[in-house]
């Protein structure tokens, strides 16, 4: 990656990401292809934490709109990336990459309880840990957990997966003339209202100097491109 050489990253793949073309749910040949491309970007001798979103299965806030509660919307979202973390790890395990899912939800019949400094000891011992649960607060989306946990882990970059290859100065898909940035301030960011992120978590990514890759997860080997520098990106940072 162009003047950055992770060691630790905090790859944040929406619940979105995990269905594909299928509109809802887990399409497994998705799955399996990010799990390739995640065993692949092992290699490259970095350590990976994942927080994964839930949107795939359930959305608090237009459960909202349909008369849901918002904190009960919020924790039945959670549950959701529950059950894509518990994917992931099948899938990357069934690839050979051992890996871990600690909740920020103790429950503890499924998976661990989030611990900071046993998420910390899975990564140096080369596991893949994932992040599930959220904060385990509502009001707080997967973004603002991918920072905290970013933070907490000492990643030294977030690395975003999106629908495009970058930031842009306006919408890419309304605008063919938009111009994508190759790197961008947290502060440009929230002052431009590019809403590549939620202003809690691009807040937090910026008090800490949390670096941030946006790039495009719909294309081949994603991380692993984006981590050689073969594919076009946006540092926020
Ligand atoms: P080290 O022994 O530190 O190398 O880590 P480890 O994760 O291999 O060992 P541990 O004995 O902690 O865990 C063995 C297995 O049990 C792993 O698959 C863990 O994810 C799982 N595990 C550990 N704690 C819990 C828990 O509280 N709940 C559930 N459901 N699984 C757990």
């Amino acid at each position: 990656m162009k003047n950055i050489n992770p060691k630790r990253i905090l790859y944040k793949i929406s619940g979105e990401c995990l269905m594909g073309n299928t509109g809802y749910g887990h399409d497994f040949d998705t799955i399996k292809a990010l799990c390739i491309d995640i065993k692949q970007a092992l290699t490259l001798g970095i350590e990976i934490c994942i927080v994964v979103g839930g949107g795939n299965i359930y959305r608090g806030a237009k459960a909202e709109q349909a008369g849901i509660e918002r904190t009960t919307g919020d924790y039945m979202g959670m549950l959701a990336t529950v059950m894509n973390a518990m994917a992931l790890q099948n899938v990357l395990e069934q690839s050979g990459v051992a890996t871990r899912v600690l909740s920020a939800i103790p429950m503890a019949s499924i998976c661990e309880p989030y611990i900071r400094r046993k998420a910390v000891r899975h990564l140096e011992k080369g596991r893949v840990v994932i992040f599930a649960a959220g904060t385990g607060n509502p009001f707080f989306t997967t973004d603002t957990t991918a920072t905290l946990r970013a933070m907490e882990m000492g990643c030294d970059i977030l690395v975003k997966g999106t629908s495009v290859d970058g930031i842009y100065s306006e919408d890419p898909k309304k605008n063919p003339n938009a111009i994508r940035y190759e790197h961008i301030s947290h502060k440009d960011v929230i002052e431009k209202q590019l809403k590549i992120m939620d202003i809690s978590a691009i807040s937090l990514a910026s008090d800490r100097g949390l670096k941030i890759a946006v790039f495009c997860i719909k294309q081949d080997m994603p991380l692993t491109n984006l981590l050689q520098g073969n594919a076009p990106f946006t540092i926020v940072g």
